[in-house]
């Protein structure tokens, strides 16, 4: 049943998600483990510690220097400046210019920009109020992607549930009509965000009139939590919607006593196709330029919050790798190619296009990383690669030792929008951070500036900027 699911919301499954590690989390000195004994070149491992002095002065630079809070100031201005950017809108676009803008006053002209069409979904106005058994407003965010009710709304009976296999049990009468509840509990994003993605399919499927999931995040105060969401081929497309922890609770209470619930939901949205860009900030290798390490984030963000944290901190801390490299005079042999994707959010949109349009290079791309999972207190790296690419990484991550991020995360599919690439074998990292807290603001209200901290963010600059600058300089490609 899991891989059917997969099969259909594969290329949604990946957003913005510290997905369960499952493999194996290696802390500190990774070349103390089997698995990275004899495997690399003693003068390579040489070679590499030698990197430690350039890892010191960035980290001095963009910790203590002229560089000390600079990530965190313009993320400010760029968040305050622009606030929501989602897909389609002309504010993403704009926020695209001014990011084009930024990078040249830094001095860094080689910037173009690549067109990508991408769909736009925009929230109209949406509302529940409960009618029996007491008049209650019920606070609403629609899921990306969701249907319209009609004008006057969907008035139904409520049925709660709290997992699918729950649904599997009850008879179709017992559902047709009605507007079903999801009350799943948050265990960990990939299990729980099914809920999100398959929800009015499996409603539908059962007669159900509409949707509504209980917000997939592990902690609320009242908070809304949107994302994206799908409907499966052949089956009754019906609203759906997410409602606080804390109504999804009541509305299971009241319920599990017996008692009849009725609901009025109304919810308007309007699709649209529209151009974006993906932009790509070039600093060229001296030896080798056209062998490419790419830095990313993505500029989009859900049309609520002020994505801040999604991904306005990955954004910034790939902006800022060209910007401090240029300011320290430090020349990689290979180019590092600084990209900002666009539509992450409603599918990766941005990745799928730049990928099939540099195809037939692919085999240039020495190194991918990116940042979507958070810009708190690095802790190292979660690499996809051969066991030969891994030790090289895992032996440049020793030399973070004194910023405690020396941890090396094996994962066959990390990031988001780089899985596209990754996919084909090229190898990739996600910035692994202590973001144990990033589903409390995820597409929510609450992502905003207040969730970054200034000197975390300049250590998040500095871990990805030095490790970028080695991996763009070592004498030898990361193996495939
Ligand atoms: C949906 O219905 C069409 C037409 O009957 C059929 O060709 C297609 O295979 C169906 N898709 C799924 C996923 O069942
Ligand atoms: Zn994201």
């Amino acid at each position: 049943m899991r891989y059917v699911i997969y099969l259909l919301i594969l290329v949604y499954e990946v957003q913005c998600i510290p997905r369960n590690k499952n493999s194996v989390s290696v802390k500190g000195n990774v070349s103390n483990i089997d698995k990275c004994t004899n495997v690399l070149p003693e003068d390579l491992k040489e070679e590499i510690a030698e990197y430690q002095d350039i890892v010191n002065e960035i980290l001095q630079y963009v910790i203590e220097g002229d560089f000390k809070g600079k990530t965190y100031d313009e993320l400010a201005k760029f968040v305050d400046m622009f606030g929501p950017r989602p897909a389609g809108s002309e504010v993403l676009e704009d926020s695209i210019d001014y990011m084009i803008k930024l990078t040249n006053t830094q001095k860094l002209y080689d910037v173009v920009t690549e067109e990508v069409t991408v769909p736009q979904w925009k929230r109209g106005k949406e509302k529940i109020v409960m009618y029996e058994p007491r008049h209650k407003i019920i606070p609403v965010l629609g899921l990306g992607g969701s249907i319209c009710t009609p004008p006057e709304g969907i008035t139904a009976e409520v049925v709660v549930v709290k997992s699918f296999k729950d649904l599997e049990n009850l008879k179709k009468h017992d559902v047709l009509g009605k507007i079903l509840v999801f009350n799943s509990k948050f265990t960990a994003y990939d299990e729980t965000v099914v809920y999100r993605y398959d929800a009015a399919s499996r409603a539908a499927e059962k007669g159900a009139v509409a949707a509504l999931i209980r917000s997939i995040t592990p902690f609320s105060i009242n908070s809304l939590h949107t994302g994206m969401m799908s409907y499966r081929e052949n089956i009754t497309n019906v609203p759906a919607a997410a409602i606080t922890i804390e109504d999804a609770e009541l509305l299971k209470r009241i319920y599990d006593r017996g008692v009849k619930i009725v609901l009025n939901i109304q919810m308007q949205s309007t699709r649209d196709t529209k151009i974006s860009r993906n932009t790509l900030v070039d600093y060229k290798g001296i030896q080798n330029p056209e062998k490419l390490v790419i830095v990313s984030g993505h500029i989009d963000s859900w049309d609520i919050g002020q994505g801040a944290m999604d991904d306005g901190g990955g954004l910034f801390i790939s902006w800022a790798v060209p910007v401090i490299l240029r300011r320290l005079h430090l020349l990689p042999k290979r180019t590092i190619r600084s990209i900002f994707w666009t539509a992450e959010e409603l599918g990766l949109i941005g990745a799928f296009a730049y990928e099939e349009r540099h195809r037939n290079q692919s085999d240039n791309i020495n190194f991918i990383m990116e940042s979507d999972e958070g810009t708190f207190a690095p802790l190292g790296l979660s690499v996809a690669g051969n066991q030969e690419a891994r030790c090289i990484i895992a032996e440049i991550l020793k030399l973070f030792k004194s910023i405690n991020a020396s941890t090396l995360i094996e994962d066959d599919n990390p990031g988001s929008d780089i899985t596209v690439i990754v996919k084909n074998g090229v190898p990739g990292a996600s910035f692994y951070n202590a973001n144990d807290r990033y589903f409390w603001y995820h597409h929510s209200e609450s992502d905003t500036m207040t969730v970054q901290d200034s000197h975390v963010m300049d250590l998040g600059s500095a871990f990805w900027t030095a490790a970028a600058y080695i991996i763009a300089d070592i004498s030898v490609d990361i193996p495939r």
